[in-house]
This record gives C-alpha cells, structure tokens and sequence, in this order.
C-alpha cells in the first residue's frame, strides 16, 4: 500500500546531523519496501511557522465566538490551520529529534505548539481528549550525547522521547516506533559504534514494519 511520509527535521544542524542521516537511510527503506511512496521534508528550523503571540491567541476565542478580529490576526489562524492539516495529511510522520537541555530543541518545541491546536489537531467531549491523528505511525529518532534509553542510569533525565510520546499520544498517534542515537560525544569510535547501531536498528525496524504490514 503506497504511504505518504513526512520528515520533519528537528535539529538546525543540516547535513552536520547524526539525526538526519539516520532518518534519511530509515525513510530511504521505507520508501524502497513500499513502491509508490510519497516523502516531504519539513525542516522546522528553517519554516515561517506563524508565532503564537498574545493577540493570536486572544484571536482564537474571539474567532470561535464569532467577534471581530484583525486582519493580520485571522490571517495567522488561517496558516495555523493549514499547517496542521498539512500535517495530518501524511500517514507516517520521521521526527528526527537531538535532546536539547534534556527535552527537544525550541524550533521543534513551536512546530508543535503551534499544530497542536483545540478542534484541529485533537477535541476535547464529555468522553475525553480525541486526537485527530489516530490511525498514524510515528517514528522518533533520537540523538543525543547522553545514554537515556529506559534502562540506563540517567534515564529520569528522558524528557525528549517521554515528551514525544506524551505528545503525540495526545492528539492520538500511539504507533510510535524510536530509534536511539546515542551516545554522540565522545570518544570517536564510541559515536561510529553509535552511528552503526542506529542504522541497524533502523534498518531492523524496517524489516519488522514490512513483514507486519505483509501479515
Ligand atoms: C543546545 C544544545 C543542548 C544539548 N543538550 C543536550 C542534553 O541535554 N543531553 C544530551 O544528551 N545531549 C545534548 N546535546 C547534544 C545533542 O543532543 C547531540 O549533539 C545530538 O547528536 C545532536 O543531534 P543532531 O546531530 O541530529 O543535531 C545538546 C546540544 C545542543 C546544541
């Protein structure tokens, strides 16, 4: 069955990221084990997301109420919807996320504050919070300079894939596969044993992914 994929690019560091090389030979199998896959790159460092200021927020409710708002102010909304339909218009979403100060770098951070919007990207009934990503993969790779994976001493510093799952969980996108990329500081053949794991295990997931959806 053909896909749609959407990379988005967490880390401000171009073709210098461990992240993005990892992501990029991931999706390249993903792309290669489904013919007729569609990818779209969204680097986040470099997107004019529309800020989410006090009269843009304000703007919100006074648009839901049906009050006047300003020109620029229903323009914003107008490129917030967009981008979260964008989005949700993709059924596998390849984040490739660093660990900034133990959570995901700021320009990922906007990306989704901004998308993560009541009545666009999720609702909230008498029944609960309803994610309207439901039925999508998500994969994370996650890069970073300290070991974190769930069984490693420094685990409770985890606040980058906790986050990510928390988050994508919230507007429903609980298929949620992660690839670690870690440690990348240190000595050198410590990170290409790194880099070479994480390539292996993204080929593993894969190879895992197909065979299920072959099932
Ligand atoms: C601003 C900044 C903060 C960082 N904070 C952390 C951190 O808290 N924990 C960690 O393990 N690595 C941290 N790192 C290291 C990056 O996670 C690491 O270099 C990672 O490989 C970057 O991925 P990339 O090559 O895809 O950009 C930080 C790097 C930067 C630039």
């Amino acid at each position: 069955m053909s896909q749609r994929i959407l990379h988005v690019i967490g880390s401000p560091r171009g073709e210098r990221s461990r992240s993005v090389k990892v992501a990029q030979r991931l999706i390249e199998r993903l792309a290669a084990a489904s013919p007729g896959t569609e990818v779209e790159t969204l680097n986040v460092c470099h997107a004019d997301l529309p800020a989410l200021t006090g009269p843009v927020i304000e703007g919100r409710y006074a648009l839901i109420e049906g009050r006047e708002v300003a020109d620029d102010v229903r323009a914003a909304w107008g490129r917030i919807g967009e981008a979260v339909a964008h989005f949700l218009s993709f059924d596998c979403i390849v984040f490739s996320v660093p660990m900034w100060n133990f959570g995901i770098p700021w320009q990922l951070k906007q990306y989704i504050d901004t998308i993560t919007q009541p009545g666009m990207a999720f609702r909230v009934s008498e029944s609960g919070v309803e994610g309207m990503g439901a039925g999508k993969r998500a994969i994370l790779v996650a890069s970073g300079a300290l070991d974190i994976r769930p069984d490693s001493p420094t685990a409770e510093l985890d606040f980058q894939v906790r986050f990510m799952r928390a988050w994508l969980g919230f507007i429903g996108i609980t298929d949620v596969h992660v690839v670690h990329l870690r440690p990348t500081y240190g000595p050198p053949d410590a990170v290409e044993a790194a880099m070479a794991e994480a390539y292996s295990s993204a080929e593993a997931l894969v190879d895992d992914l197909s065979r299920a959806s072959r099932v």
